[in-house]
């Protein structure tokens, strides 16, 4: 970086002062499983005619990282089903500026790639895991395989990425009664896990949210019994509310949009694999980014004109709603999860 550019180092701020220095790139909508709470079993993907290319992607990246962007998290979808998407990983973990490359994924290509993504610059890796019952897993994802998602992340430990996350979602008589031994799966094996309450992303007929609502406070009591939990201030920069486990040293997060909103100390925007930006993950408040990508290719300064002026309208925040039918009708894959 020159002197003069980093001198003269520029943030992205909104009109609530907060500074966006995150962006969540979804680089597929697709995935290889069908998670009750993400998408329907019949869900119709983007057309790839309207999804960006991985050129268009490192260019949007590299657009943010010259706005001040530090993390960028590519998630899906899956993000690893897309055809050399490691490729792009390269690009962007090179990016001058760029603390953290971080990734999002189910953990079913793990075994393959786990290597590839050490190699490319990714530092840490989150992994989906809600249930370690191989039935019940197989319900909740709608046919993935547990042993592959566990050799997956075994691999993935071999590899010595610096931290690996495991993210569940709890729904109340699904897989609540398995939060401690996920926290125990995590701690035996040095991992970190962060409990998600589910969001009203789409409409789902698999369940009714309000029926499965399981609050963050329900799983901290729950494990009371059997670990002691110290709050900490840590953060990785993402929504979860930090705990230490004394007996192990393994962080328990809780991200909890319903019960704890986050939503004030928001530093992030996401976006989706049709270059839409994403202001909020709970409004449709967003900006065309394909758009601009498409008329004037490779124009970067054009790109970040057109980020800078969507910090202008970006939400204060969700208004997740459980009990009436979600006011958001994208699900989870589509929105970049
Ligand atoms: P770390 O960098 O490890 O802290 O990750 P993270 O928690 O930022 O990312 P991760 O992909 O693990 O996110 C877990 C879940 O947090 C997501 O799938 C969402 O469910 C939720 N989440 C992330 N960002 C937001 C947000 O801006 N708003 C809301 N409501 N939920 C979010
Ligand atoms: N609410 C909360 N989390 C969700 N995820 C997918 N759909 C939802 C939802 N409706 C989570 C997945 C994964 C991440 C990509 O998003 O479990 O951890
Ligand atoms: Fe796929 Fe993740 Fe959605 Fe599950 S939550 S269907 S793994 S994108």
């Amino acid at each position: 970086m020159s002197v003069a550019s980093a001198t003269t180092a520029e943030k992205l701020v909104d009109r609530f002062g907060r500074v966006v220095d995150y962006v969540r790139i979804s680089v597929t909508d697709r995935c290889d499983f069908r998670c009750v709470y993400c998408m329907e079993p019949d869900t119709k993907f983007v057309p790839r005619p309207q999804v960006l290319s991985l050129e268009e992607l490192a260019l949007i990246s590299r657009a943010f990282v010259e706005l001040g962007v530090h993390k960028i998290r590519l998630t899906g979808g899956e993000p690893l089903v897309r055809r050399n998407v490691v490729k792009l990983m390269e690009d962007i973990a090179g990016l001058p500026g760029l603390r953290e490359l971080v990734i999002t994924t189910n953990g079913s290509q793990l075994q393959r790639l786990a290597g590839d993504l050490k190699s490319a610059g990714v530092k840490r890796l989150n992994v989906s895991l809600d249930s370690l019952d191989p039935e019940r897993f197989r319900q909740i994802t709608r046919g993935g395989k547990l042993e592959q998602v566990l050799a997956g992340i075994d691999t993935a430990r071999a590899v010595g990425f610096e931290r690996i996350k495991i993210n569940s979602v709890i729904l109340k008589h699904r897989n609540h009664e398995e939060v401690v031994p996920l926290v125990r799966y995590a701690a035996e094996r040095g991992l970190d896990i962060s409990f998600i309450e589910e969001m009203p992303l789409g409409v789902i007929d698999d369940h009714d949210r309000a029926e499965t609502y399981y609050s963050s406070d329900e799983i901290r009591r729950d494990l009371a019994p059997h670990f002691t939990l110290l709050p900490t201030a840590e953060t990785t920069g993402g929504p979860s509310r930090y705990f230490r486990l004394v007996e192990h040293g393994t962080r328990v997060g809780f991200i909890s949009p319903h019960s704890h909103n986050f939503c004030d100390n928001c530093n992030r925007v996401r976006l989706t694999v049709e270059g839409r930006l994403l202001l909020c993950l709970g409004q449709e408040h967003s900006v065309d980014l394909r758009c601009v990508v498409r008329e004037h290719p490779g124009d970067i300064e054009r790109v970040k004109q057109a980020i800078r002026d969507s910090m202008a309208i970006k939400p204060k925040g969700h208004e997740f709603t459980l009990t009436e039918q979600p006011v958001i009708f994208r699900h989870m894959n589509a929105t970049g999860g």
